[in-house]
C-alpha cells in the first residue's frame, strides 16, 4: 500500500509563508528583548503533542513537512556505547511519535542493518504518521562498512534491502551518505530520480557535500535536504552550504546537533567510551584533554541557559532552530527524559540580541581537537 502526503497533514506552506506565520509555527528570532516560551500554554494541555511546530524541507514536488525537530535513531543500537534492550528502544521510538515527532533518520550502515530493522519495527504501527529517511553509499563485508559505493546498481540494491528492513513500500527521503569520488554525482542523482519515478523513493538528499556537488545534483533531481554535522562547535556549513541551500530552497538537517552528547553536559574528561561500540573513542574532540578544554563551551551554554530556564542541550538546539527556518535538527537519545527535554527546545525563541550574546560568549572559546580523524575528514573533503 502506498502512503500519501496527506496522512501527515501536508500543507503547502512556503518559506515566505513560514516567515509570515512566525513563531507560532517555529522558533524564530524575535524582535522582543526577552526569551519567550512560544507555545508553552498549548503544550501543557493533556493530550496535545510536546512538539507541534512544523518545518518544510525542500520545495515544490520535493518538499517535505516535518516536525521542527526530528529523531536520529543511530545511537539506539550503534556508535553510542552500551545500548538498551531493543524493546525499550522500540517503545521510545513510539513515544517520540506520540510526542509529535514526524521525521526519523536511519541508514543502512548503522549496525550495519540493525538500526534500520529497529526503526522499521518501531515505526511499523505508526507508519502513516511519519517520514523515514535512510542512506546508501557503502559496501559492507563481515558486519562492517568496507569502502564507498554509490554506483547505480548499489543504490538500487540498497533501496530494495532498506525497504524490506524498514517494512515500508516507499522511502520518504533517500540520502547519499558520503560522496563517492568514483561515481559522478549526476549518475547518483539520476539513479535516485529513476527510483522516484518507479515509486520506491519519494525524495533525494545528500550528506556532507560541498556547494558545487549540491548544484550539480540538484540540476538532475531536486534535492530535498542536505544532512551535515552542524552545531556551535562545527560551523563550516555556514561558509557555502547553508547559502546554497537557501538559494536553491533545499532544507538542511544538522546531524549530531548536541555534538554527540557533549553539549548536553553529561560528558567530561573522565568519561570512557566503549571502544569498538562507540565512535567517540577515536574522535579527536573526545580525548580527555580535548573534553577538559571544551567544557568551557558547555559552561557558556549553561551561563546563557540557566537564567532563562533552558538546559545546555536546549540552548544548543534552539540556536540551530533560530539560524534558518529550513533547519531541522535530528538529535538522538536512548532516554525518554532527554527526548522530552530536546523536544521542548522548540518552545524557546531567541531574540536577536540574545543570539549575539550567546555567539559572542562561545566565539571567545578556542575549540580543541578536530571533529574527525584526518582519514575520515579526507573522505568528506569536497
Ligand atoms: N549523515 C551522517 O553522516 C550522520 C552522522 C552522525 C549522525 N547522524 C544522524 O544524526 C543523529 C544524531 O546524531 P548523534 O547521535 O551522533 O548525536 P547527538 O544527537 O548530537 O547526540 C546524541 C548523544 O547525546 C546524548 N543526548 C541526547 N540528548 C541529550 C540531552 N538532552 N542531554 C544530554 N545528553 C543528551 C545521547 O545520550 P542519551 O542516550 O544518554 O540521551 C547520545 O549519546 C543520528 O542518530 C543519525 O541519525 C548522521
Amino acid at each position: 500500500m502506498k502512503h500519501t502526503e496527506s496522512h501527515i497533514g501536508h500543507s503547502s506552506l512556503s518559506r515566505r509563508g513560514f516567515f509570515k506565520a512566525g513563531p507560532a509555527l517555529g522558533t524564530a528570532v524575535s524582535a522582543q528583548t526577552s526569551l519567550v516560551y512560544a507555545a508553552a500554554p498549548q503544550q501543557q494541555q493533556s493530550g496535545s503533542p510536546l512538539i507541534s511546530q512544523r518545518r518544510t524541507l525542500g520545495a515544490g514536488n520535493s518538499a517535505m513537512e516535518v516536525s521542527a525537530l526530528g529523531f536520529g535513531c543511530m545511537g539506539m543500537n550503534y556508535h553510542r556505547g552500551i545500548h538498551p534492550p531493543k524493546e525499550a528502544m522500540v517503545k521510545l521510538i513510539r513515544q517520540a511519535v506520540e510526542r509529535g515527532v514526524t521525521l526519523f533518520d536511519t541508514a543502512e550502515t548503522y549496525g550495519p542493518f540493525v538500526n534500520e530493522e529497529l526503526a522499521g519495527e518501531g515505526l511499523a504501527p505508526v507508519r502513516k504518521q511519519v517520514m523515514i529517511s535512510t542512506k546508501f553509499g557503502f559496501n559492507h563485508e563481515g558486519g562492517r562498512a568496507n569502502g564507498l559505493n554509490s554506483r547505480p546498481e548499489q543504490i538500487r540494491r540498497v533501496a530494495e534491502a532498506s525497504l524490506k528492513r524498514l517494512r515500508i513500500d516507499v522511502i520518504d527521503l533517500f540520502y547519499q551518505h558520503r560522496f563517492d569520488p568514483n561515481v559522478p554525482i549526476e549518475d547518483v542523482a539520476g539513479t535516485v530520480k529513476d527510483l522516484i519515478q518507479e515509486g520506491k523513493v519519494r525524495r533525494f538528499g545528500l550528506c556532507e557535500v560541498g556547494a558545487g556537488t549540491i548544484r550539480r545534483a540538484h540540476a538532475v533531481q531536486p534535492v530535498t535536504a542536505i544532512q551535515s554535522e552542524y552545531h556551535l562547535m562545527w560551523r563550516e556549513p555556514e561558509e557555502t552550504v547553508l547559502p546554497v541551500c537557501e538559494e536553491l530552497h533545499i532544507g538542511f538537517v544538522p546531524y549530531s546537533p548536541v555534538n554527540r552528547g557533549f553539549l548536553g553536559g553529561t560528558l567530561n574528561e573522565h568519561t570512557r567510551f566503549d571502544s569498538g561500540n562507540d565512535n567517540r573513542d577515536r574522535l579527536p574532540r573526545f580525548t580527555p584533554q580535548a573534553m577538559r578544554a571544551n567544557l568551557a563551551i558547555v559552561e557558556a551554554l549553561n551561563r546563557f541557559g540557566r537564567p532563562r530556564g533552558a538546559t545546555s542541550a536546549q540552548v544548543a538546539m534552539a540556536w540551530l532552530l533560530a539560524r534558518k527556518p529550513f533547519i531541522v535538527p535530528i538529535p538522538g537519545t536512548t532516554k525518554l527524559a532527554h527526548l522530552e527535554e530536546n523536544l521542548r527546545t522548540a518552545d524557546f525563541a531567541f531574540t536577536a540580541a540574545e543570539m549575539r550574546e550567546l555567539e559572542s560568549a562561545v566565539s571567545m572559546i578556542k575549540i580543541v581537537g578536530d571533529r574527525y580523524p584526518a582519514e575520515e575528514q579526507r573522505r568528506i573533503s569536497r
